[in-house]
């Protein structure tokens, strides 16, 4: 093994692994009495496969846990140190930010907002956003985020499907030195929605909006209402928020996560991930309409009383070395990023990060998709200075919380760069072939976790039936999370990407499925299919090949207007980097796509390894389909 990547922390505590080895159950148990309960549980898990519920009879509040139990040691402590993309800055302490959060959570309770109702967030990177979802959190309403480079439909479609009767956005946002005006793309989003009863507008970028009977400013809401306000005492099991995120079928999913499990997985795995400290200054890159801010910005370090760095807009803006200067100023000792964001930073030189002062770093975090070894040796030397361990933590919306990932906060272990190590402690993986077995070590199979976990997400919302298809009928009694992996003979994971039709484009998940009905639902398409290819920074790119129905003349227009109308179906972060026009998709007897053929032509590639290609068709057919497509293919 090659030790040459052991960075000690000093800490070496196998008991927990032990603990966790010995009794799963007890374990866990033993991590949620670290958190506050206002009533302890009376069973710890009701496994009714495949719904878990964790802690049951427990009354907790994510709320009181992030501020009120760090308020009562250490008010003045600073939770929030923003920084907007044009350079405005603000702070917040701990009392401060209980004081805002109680003062919206009355807010909601004054357009009727109650335990159990759905909120739509939909905010740029600033302090409301933590604040919005900590003040749901505080009375039970349940909060569902949606990123703001998502569009009007996409919003449209969420906000009907969890029936959210507020919405919190703000007039624009700020990127790449452009405003986003969130407020219009609410109103487009919400004009035949009538269930929505208000909107909170907050001013951010004071952009011209048009203000309706339905809207409430931030400032006249929360300005008259109390600071106070008491964190309701909710069941363990209740919701604490809808994400949505892209499958392999039609619309994305709405994955609902509890409160007292979320919470227990999410204050264990920071602390053994970041080996947290009160002296430490995290920042985490990734924005909150994605899990891994839910986890990892919001619940995980605010359990914690961490002091962290908020940034609005994008790391390489106005200047390439925008994240060396916040890192240097604000001396941030734990970094928690995305291969995509180092393959770019990588691509603009080491003089650029040599040139800043960044030894305050002590450890280095990566998520969301596979890292390259080159790219994790280039954060450990040139960022790391090969004196900080490189955290590859692998996890999904639905887990809530990293499964997979060094925990220098426990112990020391040798890394290896490009793998994620190995499970956290108290959580069960293995290795499977099709039918469940487990492949020798060294072999590619696909991820699975044979336990629950607290994290685990509680169901789809409304859709409980698509929860055991979706995650648990590939294997029986096993979470299938839809990864490739190889485990090594030292137990260590390597994840290998997804195993299904999920793309991650720039750390972004979004499903082909998805996009091929965005494409088909404009008046010219009769039928699409999306791939994505390999790209050196964003990890994937989105490739794109349409028919169009009888009598449609394809021209560069239709083209851009065809981008244009996935920029408006789903979002910008969305939009293809190749659009080809063919007169029909190469598919097998049954009618499967042969995606290799599209990914072939894509990459002007021979096919190659015909035999293995699709087992359902010969290779001539194989051959006679390529050669047909190639010849009707129209790039423009
Ligand atoms: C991928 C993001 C390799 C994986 C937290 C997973 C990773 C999907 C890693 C979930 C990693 C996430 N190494 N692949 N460290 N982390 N992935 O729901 O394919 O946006 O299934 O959650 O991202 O994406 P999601």
């Amino acid at each position: 093994m090659d030790s040459g990547y052991t960075i000690g922390l000093g800490n070496n505590d196998s008991r927990t692994r032990i603990d966790a080895n010995e009794d799963g159950i007890k374990f866990w148990e033993t991590q949620a009495s670290k958190l506050y309960w206002f009533e302890k549980w009376h069973t710890a898990l009701e496994w009714n496969p495949p719904f878990a519920r964790w802690f049951v009879g427990g009354k907790t509040n994510a709320s009181y846990n992030a501020l009120d139990v760090i308020v009562k040691k250490n008010p003045k402590k600073k939770a929030i140190i923003w920084e907007g993309e044009d350079g405005s800055k603000r702070e917040f302490t701990y009392e401060e930010l209980l004081s805002e959060v109680s003062r919206l959570a009355n807010g909601l309770k004054s357009l009727g907002v109650k335990k159990g109702d759905r909120v739509t967030i939909y905010l740029p990177m600033v302090p409301e956003l933590i604040i919005s979802l900590l003040a749901c959190a505080r009375i039970g309403a349940i909060h569902t985020v949606i990123f703001s480079g998502f569009s009007a439909k996409s919003i449209q479609d969420r906000v009907d499907d969890s029936k959210s009767k507020v919405i919190i956005t703000a007039d624009g946002g700020r990127r790449r030195g452009s405003i986003i005006k969130l407020k219009d793309i609410v109103d487009e989003a919400i004009k035949d929605l009538n269930f929505v009863e208000n909107v909170i507008v907050l001013t951010h970028t004071n952009n011209p909006i048009t203000i309706t009977q339905k809207d409430k400013k931030w400032k006249d809401l929360v300005g008259i209402m109390s600071s106070s306000c008491d964190a309701e005492m909710l069941d363990s099991t209740h919701p604490l928020y809808i994400l949505y995120t892209s499958g392999t079928t039609g619309k994305p999913k709405g994955v609902l996560h509890g409160t007292g499990g979320y919470l227990t997985h999410l204050y264990s795995t920071f602390q053994w991930i970041f080996d947290i400290k009160d002296s430490d200054v995290y920042f985490c890159t990734a924005d909150i309409g994605w899990v891994t801010g839910h986890s990892y910005i919001v619940y995980g370090p605010l359990m914690h009383g961490t002091t962290q760095i908020m940034y609005e807009g994008a790391l390489d803006f106005p200047t390439p070395s925008r994240i060396w200067e916040i890192i240097s100023r604000y001396k941030v000792t734990i970094l928690y990023t995305t291969p995509t964001a180092l393959r770019m930073f990588m691509k603009f030189g080491d003089e650029l990060p040599n040139s800043y002062t960044l030894s305050s770093l002590r450890l280095l975090g990566t998520v969301g998709e596979p890292i390259n070894p080159e790219v994790w040796k280039w954060y450990f030397k040139i960022i790391g200075k090969e004196k900080c361990p490189i955290i590859d933590t692998w996890w999904q919306t639905e887990t809530g919380g990293a499964l997979v990932s060094p925990v220098p906060g426990l112990e020391t272990i040798p890394l290896k760069p490009g793998s994620a190590t190995r499970p956290v402690p108290g959580v069960h993986l293995s290795v499977v072939d099709e039918h469940g077995k487990d492949v020798k070590n060294d072999s590619k199979g696909y991820l699975v976790v044979t336990k629950p976990w607290p994290g685990m997400l509680l169901t789809l919302w409304g859709d409980d039936e698509k929860y055991k298809t979706v995650y648990w009928s590939k294997y029986k009694d096993m979470y299938y999370p839809g990864d490739y992996a190889i485990k090594d003979k030292d137990g260590y994971i390597w994840m290998l990407g997804r195993a299904d039709d999920v793309l991650k484009v720039a750390g972004h998940r979004l499903g082909t499925a998805e996009l091929e009905s965005a494409f088909v639902s404009h008046p010219s398409v009769a039928e699409s299919a999306v791939c994505g290819i390999h790209h050196e920074v964003k990890g994937e790119s989105i490739i794109s090949f349409v028919v169009l129905k009888e009598g449609i003349i394809p021209t560069v227009l239709l083209k851009e207007d065809l981008i244009n109308h996935i920029r408006k179906t789903i979002g910008p972060i969305a939009a293809p980097d190749q659009l080809h026009f063919v007169k029909k998709l190469p598919k097998t007897r049954s009618g499967k796509i042969m995606r290799r053929l599209l990914k072939a032509i894509a990459k002007n590639e021979q096919i190659g390894d015909i035999s293995t290609l699709e087992d359902e068709a010969s290779v001539d057919e194989v051959k006679a389909a390529f050669a047909e497509l190639k010849q009707t293919l129209q790039k423009f």
